[in-house]
């Protein structure tokens, strides 16, 4: 199925490795023209180098942290016209105990979960419906729908987005600039994986040991972790042509762990 975007420019901020890369990769498969972003050079190198030649299509690596005015400057400098935007970052640290996370811990996932991507959509957000056709898409959180203490800075923050980028969404649809969240629950990324390991480490335990209990700490149908490539596809079909009428959702990917038929 053509997505009908081939050619446009997109803007993948935090896409060297997991959901981002996934999403940069299925975007490059349209022939959209893509700039990604991450903060270590070398993983972001290879990620651009990966998909342009697997795809054809053209990769720009933009050395940035989101989290900084900076780093948006340099994405923003790199592409000051996206037509699509996609927004991700690290999983945040988890926490099991609420009393363990300090106010620099909040300052840190607040900017680059929070301001970072609220900056990037107010930057760009007006060129779009100046051009009469846009896509934004936040890469977020289960845990925006599903709070429990172990997400507990990653999920309020996220629910502060998600709020934010619905709000925009009506403003912005009459002029076919269309934004969208997705929510993931536990895929097989680098993030997961270094938290994964993180918890072996502290509970003398295994990586695979870690892996079942966080399933069942979820209580996830699928009993297994989600494929980060098809979530990828998910996130291109969010930038399609076709999502014009995709308003401000909130499309949940997490195996069925969230209990609600809406
Ligand atoms: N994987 C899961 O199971 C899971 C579950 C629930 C929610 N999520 C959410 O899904 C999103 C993606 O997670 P993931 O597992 O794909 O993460 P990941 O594997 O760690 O990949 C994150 C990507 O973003 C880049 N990045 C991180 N912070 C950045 C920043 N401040 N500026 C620019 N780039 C940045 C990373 O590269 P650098 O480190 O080099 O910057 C990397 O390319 C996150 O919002 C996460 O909270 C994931």
């Amino acid at each position: 199925m053509d997505l009908r975007i081939r050619n446009r420019r997109a803007i993948i901020a935090g896409a060297s490795a997991g959901l981002g890369y996934s999403s940069a990769m299925a975007l490059a498969r349209e022939g959209v023209t893509l700039f990604i972003s991450a903060r270590g050079e070398e993983r972001l190198r290879n990620a651009a180098e990966t998909i342009a030649r697997e795809t054809t299509a053209s990769v720009t690596p933009v050395v940035a942290d989101h989290g900084t005015r900076e780093g948006r400057q340099a994405l923003l400098k790199a592409c000051p016209q996206p037509d699509i935007l996609v927004i991700t970052c690290s999983p945040p640290k988890a926490t099991e105990d609420f009393r363990e996370i300090s106010e620099e811990d909040w300052y840190g996932s607040v900017t680059t979960t929070l301001v970072g991507p609220i900056e990037l959509m107010k930057a760009t957000v007006d060129g779009m419906a100046d051009r009469r056709w846009g896509r934004i898409v936040n890469i977020a959180t289960g845990a925006a729908k599903h709070p429990t203490e172990l997400r507990l800075l990653s999920g309020p923050t996220r629910s502060a987005l998600v709020n934010y980028t619905v709000a925009l969404s009506k403003r912005f649809a009459k002029d076919n600039v269309i934004l969208n969240n997705l929510l993931p629950g536990l895929h097989a990324t680098p993030g997961l994986e270094k938290m994964l390991s993180d918890r072996a480490e502290r509970n003398g335990s295994s990586y695979a040991f870690e892996e079942q209990r966080l399933i069942e700490f979820f209580g996830m149908p699928t009993k297994r972790l989600a494929d980060s490539d098809d979530f990828g596809a998910f996130c291109a079909l969010l930038c399609s042509d076709y999502a014009n009428s995709i308003v401000g959702q909130n499309l949940v990917i997490d195996g069925g762990t969230i209990h609600g038929m809406f």
